[in-house]
């Protein structure tokens, strides 16, 4: 059978490192007691941390999952029908919640919304309401590399990256956007709007005030649309605090065109730690764009069932808002716990202020300074540490040696372990550079053997006994 052009076009990004080392980790992952030699996930940017608060919310409110309003059963109500506006009762629920994030500095609309199964829904979506096939968008790397397939595999709109090296900490910068205006151009590829992730992944950091100026001043000069992924924006848990495109936006004169052209794509798929609900959003301030995207999201509703059960949850504001500080709570510990351990290991990261997430310079592990060097690490990593991290190359890096390290999908022993497997890798590279050194040998086969070694020694159970 002979696929289409568009099933069978490797634009998807499927066979990147990044879903490669979800692969592996499916085939041999690690598990406490069944597996504990196996690969520890930390390629997922998952937020395991706050299930309790939603499973006692849950154990409190047992009508809102059993389909009952004011004790009656609602089950036909939601079964029959689904409309493609949404469910009005969740649309101002979701609008409110994206208002607390954003510590009531801005306020959504409910019309505006545009409900989707998901981020990833979200972002083809608004993709396809504003660009055509082999016209751009920009974005700045490092970025989160499902924007291959989210952005460019079924629109045929091409990516063009704004170059951000770790040199200013990976900022954006007027010079990087023109320049990559200017690659666009010279590609024969209309410029549609720039794309960015605030917070970022991978980097884990929030736009400045100044970029977020730089970025709206940008677009406006251009004619073009911004659109922010603001997935993450409730996971900050350090200073600076998050501001949103809306924030920046509200301080600029209302109802212009720039006004009409700036897009916030949001889902609970991270602050709430929901990703297989499916729950998405755009937002917009431009009815041409709600109306389309509305349209099209007939592809990709989000069930009246999984609606209705959020509707009433993030109504009840003193859950909402109590969830929305502990979990950030959380999330400032855990991330603590990598860095320190990190440390402790010789490894520094990017300093970051939220996500799920550390950007992690292990340029000085490298063989060489090339990606090959970033390659052969991520598979000593994968196959002989035993974690999955996911090498800068698949999120487009310009240098190689990043590695994004996740920390929220997992428990604190098995982080703890990750983080013990990782100091006995950079120990054993030591030891094998001194060896060497007194040797002159090559290293390969002791190195591999060392390192074999050491992976079998770090067992859950050889750690419970230790203890
Ligand atoms: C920046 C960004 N956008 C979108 C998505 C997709 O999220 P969803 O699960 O809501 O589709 C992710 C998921 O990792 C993400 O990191």
């Amino acid at each position: 059978m002979t696929l289409s052009k568009k099933a069978a076009c490797n634009s998807h990004g499927q066979d990147s490192s990044y879903f490669l080392g979800w692969q592996e980790y499916e085939k041999n992952p690690y598990d406490e007691v069944t597996n504990p030699n196996g690969i520890i996930q930390m390629g997922l940017a998952e937020n395991q941390l706050s299930f309790d608060l939603l499973e006692s919310w849950l154990a409190a409110n047992p009508a809102a999952a059993s389909f009952k309003r004011d004790g009656d059963s609602i089950f036909r109500e939601l079964a029959l029908f689904q409309d493609y506006h949404g469910l009005p009762a969740f649309k101002n629920a979701l609008a409110q919640f994206m208002a607390e994030i954003r510590g009531n500095k801005v306020s959504f609309d409910p019309n505006n919304l545009v409900l989707t199964a998901g981020a990833t829904s979200a972002n083809e979506t608004l993709i396809f309401c504003l660009a055509d096939p082999d016209e751009a968008f920009l974005l700045p790397t490092p970025y989160y590399p499902g924007f291959d397939r989210d952005l460019k595999w079924r629109t045929g709109v091409e990516i063009v990256p704004i170059q951000c090296p770790s040199s200013n900490g990976f900022r954006i910068t007027a010079p990087a956007l023109e320049e990559a205006y200017r690659l666009a151009q010279k590609r024969n590829l209309k410029v549609k709007g720039v794309l960015v992730t605030n917070p970022s992944n991978p980097l884990g950091i929030t736009l400045s005030l100044d970029e977020l100026n730089l970025l709206v001043n940008f677009v406006d000069a251009k004619g073009i649309h911004l659109i922010s992924d603001e997935i993450y924006s409730g996971t900050v848990f350090n200073s600076p605090d998050f501001i949103s495109i809306m924030e920046v936006l509200s301080n600029r004169s209302a109802n212009t065109d720039l006004w009409n052209r700036v897009h916030i794509v949001y889902s609970l798929s991270k602050d709430l730690g929901l990703p297989g609900f499916r729950v998405g959003a755009i937002y917009s301030n431009d009815a041409l764009v709600v109306a389309a995207a509305t349209k099209m999201s007939s592809f990709g509703l989000i069930s009246s069932q999984t609606q209705y059960l959020l509707s009433v949850m993030l109504s009840d504001e003193k859950f909402a808002t109590n969830y929305v500080v502990e979990n950030q709570k959380r999330l400032k510990n855990r991330h603590e716990m990598l860095v320190r351990g990190l440390e402790k290991a010789g490894i520094s990261c990017l300093k970051s202020n939220g996500g799920l997430f550390r950007w992690v310079d292990m340029r000085h592990l490298l063989s060489s300074k090339t990606f090959e060097a970033e390659m052969e690490l991520w598979k000593k990593i994968v196959y002989d540490v035993g974690l999955n991290i996911s090498p800068g190359s698949s999120c487009h890096c310009v240098e190689p040696g990043w590695f994004r390290v996740c920390f929220a999908n997992m428990s604190e022993d098995t982080l703890d372990l990750a983080i013990r497997r990782v100091k006995s890798f950079v120990d054993s590279i030591a030891s094998n550079k001194n060896d060497d050194g007194l040797r002159c040998s090559s290293s390969k086969n002791s190195r591999r053997k060392s390192i074999s070694k050491w992976v079998l020694r770090l067992s859950f159970h050889d750690r419970e006994s230790e203890r």
